[in-house]
């Protein structure tokens, strides 16, 4: 028998779905289990670095996180110590390594660094007003310090192109040539490392490449599981698998819906997340999707003619059948946007919207690639994919 009431089991299903928040908590991250450990690997060989990229919203923050709190050994006081920065479209390698230090300066004082605070200050980093200007810098203040430091620099992607990802390149470089224990941990969105490292050839020995693909359906509905399971809910059979597989991929999609049935259950006083409840969930999910994937998707399907096929054709390309890549040629939409309209258009008919939805008026939200010959479609932000399935169930296009 429980013995939550029904307040207490809202207060923990805000606790186990997050849908705006990376997870700091290894016990709620879901799956992964095989980059956690090639990641745990590298941070345990020496002259090895880690790269951790993806599609926007695979979990890559997440991923760093959970692994700073796992790596570090705190009841040691030589033991490692985890440093994590966020990079914005400021930044410059002399401002990110400057937020690094400052970071390690407020974990001294919490004592993070060198465990105890009466302990005469050995090599406290002290960061002159001139700065850290290249990767020799760099080293000396890490070999200054008193702890190996595992440094996460998450959101890389956002710096901008200039020196910085060469000289990130040359300091993981300088790292492993002159065994610096310490360890750099670059985070960004990327389809490749090429994207984020410049000169990634000459480091390939020394970075263990870490990959979020979208993840699977078994993980997402272990997160449903999981947070029901706190919040000492019951579910309708199979509704765990159903979330998993309208998210797509996108973890954050299952915290959304998994959030708004379970709430929707605990206000018609129930303990059972019910179909209905998740039918419920669609619109709150669609309506609270973060970021701007609503103005994303009015903007795409944005027409002044009633009879347009635009929210159709979108549709379509969200149901259509993808190679690994994420990419779909036209006449994959044919079969998915017969389901929706009851019609069979030949690819003629629909050809133009699609190059619609790749000029910069509608977003762009497609990608062409390929050659004229054999043109193949892409979503340029694969989070819509989820967002606009959801919306055709939402607008009774197609059927849950
Ligand atoms: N392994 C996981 N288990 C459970 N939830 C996860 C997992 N990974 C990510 N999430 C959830 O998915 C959402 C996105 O995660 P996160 O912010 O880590 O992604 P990201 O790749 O860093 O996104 P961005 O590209 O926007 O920086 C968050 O709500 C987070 O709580
Ligand atoms: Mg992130």
């Amino acid at each position: 028998m429980s013995s939550l009431t029904l307040n207490e089991r809202r207060n923990r299903l805000n606790t186990s779905f997050t849908p705006y928040k990376a997870i700091y908590l290894p016990e709620w991250f879901a799956g992964r289990t095989k980059l956690r450990d090639r990641a745990w690997d590298a941070v345990n060989s020496s002259g090895r670095h880690i790269v951790i990229f993806g599609d926007r919203g695979t979990g890559k923050t997440s991923l760093a996180r959970v692994l700073a709190v796992e790596v570090q050994e705190p009841k040691s006081p030589t033991g490692r110590r985890s440093i994590v920065v966020s990079c914005s479209s400021n930044d410059d390698f002399s401002s990110i390594w400057r937020k690094v230090f400052q970071e390690i300066q407020v974990t001294q004082r919490q004592i993070g660094f060198m465990q105890d605070a009466t302990a005469p200050v050995v090599g406290r980093v002290e960061v002159g007003e001139d700065g850290i200007e290249n990767p020799g810098d760099v080293r000396l203040l890490v070999r200054s310090l008193p702890n190996p430091a595992i440094i996460f620099i998450d959101e890389f992607d956002r710096v901008p192109v200039n020196g910085a990802h060469r000289l990130m390149a040359d300091t993981i470089k300088l790292f492993s040539d002159t065994g610096v224990d310490s360890t750099i941990v670059i985070v960004g969105v990327a389809d490749s490392i090429a994207d984020l490292i410049a000169g990634h050839e000459s480091i390939a020995r020394n970075i263990a490449q870490i990959q979020l693909l979208p993840m699977e359906l078994a993980e997402l509905s272990l997160i449903v599981r999981q947070g029901y399971k706190y919040a000492e809910l019951g579910s309708d059979r199979g509704l765990d698998g159903k979330i998993a597989e309208l998210s797509q991929g996108y973890p954050a999609y299952t915290h959304l819906l998994g959030l708004w049935a379970g709430r929707r259950t605990l206000d018609g006083n129930r303990t059972t997340v019910t179909y209905g409840d998740l039918d419920g969930a669609i619109g709150d999910a669609l309506e609270n999707a973060a970021g701007n994937l609503q103005q994303e998707y009015e903007r795409a399907v944005a027409s002044v003619r009633k009879d347009n096929l635009f929210r159709e054709v979108l549709l379509g390309c969200a149901l259509a059948e993808k190679d690994s890549l994420g990419r779909f040629a036209a006449v994959n939409v044919r079969e998915p946007l017969h389901r929706i309209t009851g019609k069979d258009y030949e690819t003629g008919a629909f050809q133009s919207h699609l190059a619609k939805f790749a000029e910069k008026q509608r977003g762009p939200v497609l990608k062409q690639t390929g050659t004229r010959r054999n043109y193949r479609w892409q979503f340029l932000n694969p989070q819509l994919i989820p967002y606009v399935r959801l919306n055709g169930i939402q607008t009774g296009l197609i059927d849950r």
